[in-house]
């Protein structure tokens, strides 16, 4: 997939979709996953499976074909957010942050009051600058929806 070029983060935004994962979003997804060194990749039986049971289970950010950032929702008894991983050349645009405020829109409207994560070492200071806070005595992070 070749990736597109954009002179500024304006134009990158007017060209991205935030939607609900395809089937066929899955190699460059799992790809971006990959690159960025996530651990627990999904197969696509068990994606399409979860994706039957909770459709905003898995979400992508798009331009065009190309799958630019991909999350996973946890709307359970409790509402959690996983894997949240930006294409490394499209990072510090701000597509992570739609993408996650998206995300937390979504368990908002399913009723949820709070939702937790567990940052990688790398994006604390993301999700930091995105109002989470530290949990104490645990590695996950929770912000008030
Ligand atoms: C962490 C990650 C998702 C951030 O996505 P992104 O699209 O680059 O972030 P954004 O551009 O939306 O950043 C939003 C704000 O956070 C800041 N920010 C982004 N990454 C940051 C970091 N690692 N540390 C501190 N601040 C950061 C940005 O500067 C921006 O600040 P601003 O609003 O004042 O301009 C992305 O770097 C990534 O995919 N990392 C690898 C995978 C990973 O670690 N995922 C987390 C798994 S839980």
């Amino acid at each position: 997939m070749e990736t597109q070029r954009f002179d500024g983060a304006e134009k990158l935004h007017s060209a991205l979709e935030l939607r609900r994962y395809k089937p066929s979003d899955f190699d460059q997804m799992i790809r971006n996953q990959r690159n960025a060194g996530l651990p627990g990749i999904m197969t696509s039986r068990f994606l399409e499976a979860r994706i039957i049971n909770d459709p905003d289970s898995t979400l992508v950010a798009v331009i065009g074909c190309e799958v630019i950032a991909s999350l996973y929702l946890h709307a359970e008894t409790d509402a959690r957010i996983s894997s949240l991983v930006v294409k490394s050349n499209y990072r510090l645009m701000g597509v992570g942050k739609r993408l996650l405020c998206e995300a937390e829109r979504i368990l908002k409207e399913k009723g949820y009051l709070v939702v937790c994560l567990k940052p990688s070492d790398t994006s604390i200071g993301f999700y930091k600058k995105l109002r989470y806070v530290p949990i104490e005595r645990s590695e996950d992070m929770s912000k008030q929806l």
